[in-house]
């Protein structure tokens, strides 16, 4: 497996790859892999003739009191995981490479990125689309692999892919999740044991609204309440129930929605999400 550090040896290596008539299929991750990332990069290796695993922890979608010095690295163990999911190069810029002094270019997605994790972390999306566009001019990839656990994010870049041009193919995975239904993250390792247990009612709450609606529920208010009852032991950040492109909340529940929920649990602040397509 290759390992480039810069968007230069990247390119070269991947016009080879496309030279040589091949897709190529990326995984952009900021490392210290789990189940989640395994399974995307499982994906790439089944659908692609290649797979490029990124790994870079991207210091503009990181507000200024959040975790970016304290967020997980474990670059050897990362290249392990990888290697043997069977992807062919990682590419692993630094932060002075990407951001050089100087930098001024960000490309941000109006609208979408308003509500939800938008309105807690107002320039966090920003710096996603900025990594992610420097990512895909880097890689040329062909189809590029993110997870549903991310739902406004992949929301978001799929419309900066369309929007913009790229031409690359946006693939969404669903949610890998712990056996008490807590969706896997690398920020879980943050949880005491005490947190931890607090932390699974997130998804409980939204297994519940799944039901209701299933059950025929409509009502975006009975859901959101179900579901912030559920959440009484974490500090709710946000529950939504929204389009599932457009990120605005629904009058009522048809076409696709997102419930989507945030939450601090101690210092730690957790994401989860389901989507529902109502029959029409
Ligand atoms: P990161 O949090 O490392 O996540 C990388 C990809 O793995 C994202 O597409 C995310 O949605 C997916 N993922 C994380 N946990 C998952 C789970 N439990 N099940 C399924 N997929 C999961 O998201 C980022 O990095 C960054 O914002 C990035 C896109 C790399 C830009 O810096």
């Amino acid at each position: 497996m290759k390992v480039m550090h810069t968007a230069k040896e990247m390119r070269a290596w991947s016009f080879e790859q496309r030279g040589a008539g091949k897709t190529i299929g990326f995984v952009p991750t900021m490392g210290a892999l789990h189940e989640g990332h395994i399974s995307l990069m499982r994906a790439c290796v089944e659908r692609d003739d290649v797979g490029v695993l990124s790994i870079f922890v991207n210091p503009t979608q990181f507000g200024p009191n959040e975790d970016l010095d304290k967020y997980p690295r474990t670059f050897e163990a990362d290249c392990r995981i990888a290697e043997d999911v069977g992807m062919d190069a990682v590419y692993a810029p630094d932060a002075r490479t990407m951001y050089p002094e100087g930098y001024a270019t960000y490309v941000a997605v109006e609208r979408l990125t308003d509500r939800l994790c938008g309105a807690a972390r107002p320039t966090h999306f920003r710096g996603v689309t900025t990594v992610v566009a420097k990512l895909f001019n880097a890689v040329l990839p062909d189809r590029a692999y993110f997870g549903q656990k991310d739902a406004q994010q992949a929301a978001v870049i799929r419309r900066m892919t369309r929007d913009l041009d790229f031409g690359v193919e946006i693939v969404e995975l669903p949610i890998v999740r712990e056996s008490d239904g807590l969706a896997m993250s690398s920020r879980n390792k943050y949880l005491s044991a005490e947190e931890r247990q607090r932390a699974s009612c997130l998804s409980r709450a939204l297994f519940q609204a799944q039901e209701m609606l299933e059950n025929g529920e409509r009502e975006p208010k009975r859901i959101i309440d179900a579901v912030r009852q559920g959440m009484c032991e974490v500090d709710i950040d946000y529950v939504e129930l929204v389009d599932a492109e457009e990120m605005t909340p629904v009058e009522r529940v048809e076409g696709t929605v997102l419930l989507a929920v945030a939450a601090r649990v101690g210092e730690t602040r957790l994401i989860d999400n389901i989507k529902f397509s109502a029959k029409a």
